[in-house]
């Protein structure tokens, strides 16, 4: 299955170019975590694409003179050169070198901003390797000319996950689907696709407010917290639910049905923090606020009959969900009742988008 994406020829033609991308961060509702290698997900996950939190990546090229030994590029974030994002994007190279084979004849600058502040604790891998993605496809399609769109996409969300799972959710908008699930035609482990199935109106539209609770890094990183879903004694079991709450998710999304969906994303949120605290060796990454939070959109719920809910990443920060028609009031909360268990009383607006964009051509 892989092989469709080795391609058949392909030289690098062109001398040197330039190419931009804006790709978005994305919010799992049905939660991928525990991998098999190379980055094979366990489960179907499911994510809303963000708007307003994305990368902007340009990627300059140029024919290398000789080709001797590694790879060479550089990195450049916020206009500064950044040494320390090289071994990730070297691995994610290594593991795609096969379906870029370009890859070594030339040189890279990869020049990347996100329009979240830096540090936030915002994930910036899936927007990150899917800008990377994307800028390396449009490369191949100036080589390739006969690469349907549908072909581009498709391969660009392969190879951003062997950069970092979720970030084969980052290119599409503005519900994606990863991993195989039998009720999902098209679904794959390899690459994400968006949903095509029937979703009312008031998902299409769905705000996000992002609380960073913890702006700080992260004790323990995804790739390790992965790892430890194997030998997890209740691995199993959750990898079965994940697939039981796609076909759940797939009916609230047809139905309309807010309540079951902040049934389903507050229990998926939970789970997740659950996986962490029971494996081997344990960890906890949310934060007394992440609590607090909790506690607080409970109350308001209950108060007012608000559809507000929560969802988190594996972090301390809480992705507050609720329907547009609720975005002054749910907002107006936020900023009087919230903001003081956020760093800096910091939060970002954000709401469901529709995937990355080329900004050159
Ligand atoms: C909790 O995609 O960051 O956000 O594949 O190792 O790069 P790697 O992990 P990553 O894991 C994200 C996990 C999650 C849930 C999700 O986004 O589905």
């Amino acid at each position: 299955m892989e092989q469709k994406f080795i391609p058949k020829s392909l030289a690098a033609s062109k001398e040197s170019g330039k190419v931009t991308w804006q790709t978005p961060s994305n919010i799992a509702l049905v939660k991928y975590w525990g991998k098999k290698n190379p980055q094979l997900p366990e489960n179907t996950s499911i994510s809303f694409t963000l708007s307003n939190c994305h990368t902007t990546t340009t990627l300059t090229y140029g024919k290398r003179k000789d080709v001797k030994g590694t790879y060479d590029f550089k990195v450049i974030l916020d206009g500064k050169e950044q040494e320390d994002f090289k071994p990730k994007i070297e691995t994610f190279f290594k593991r795609i070198e096969r379906y870029v084979p370009f890859l070594r004849e030339y040189t890279f600058i990869i020049d990347t901003k996100n329009s979240f502040p830096h540090s936030s604790g915002i994930a910036s891998s899936a927007s990150g390797m899917s800008a990377i993605a994307l800028c390396l496809m449009s490369i191949e399609k100036e080589i390739n000319i006969n690469l349907t769109e549908e072909a581009f996409y498709q391969k660009a969300s392969f190879l951003a996950r062997l950069g970092s799972g979720s970030a084969c959710r980052s290119v599409k908008g503005d519900i994606v689907v990863w991993g195989e699930h039998e009720n999902i035609e098209g679904s794959s482990d390899l690459y994400g696709i968006p949903y095509k199935d029937g979703v009312a109106s008031v998902f299409k539209n769905y705000q996000d407010t992002i609380l960073l609770i913890d702006k700080g890094e992260k004790q323990v990183s995804s790739t390790v917290g992965h790892n430890l879903m194997h030998g997890h004694p209740f691995a199993e079991q959750r990898f079965l639910q994940a697939q039981e709450n796609i076909n759940k998710i797939k009916d609230i999304f047809a139905n309309s049905d807010v309540d079951q969906f902040i049934a389903l994303v507050e229990s998926e949120a939970l789970t997740l923090h659950a996986m962490m605290m029971t494996s081997n060796p344990y960890f906890i990454l949310m934060k007394p606020n992440t609590l607090e939070v909790i506690n607080q959109v409970w109350a308001y719920r209950k108060k007012t009959g608000s559809k507000l809910c929560f969802t988190l990443d594996a972090g301390a920060n809480v992705h507050l969900l609720y329907p547009e028609n609720e975005k002054e009031t749910v907002q107006e909360f936020i900023k009087n009742k919230l903001a003081i268990y956020c760093k800096d009383k910091s939060f970002i607006h954000d709401c469901v988008g529709n995937g990355a964009k080329q900004l050159t051509i």
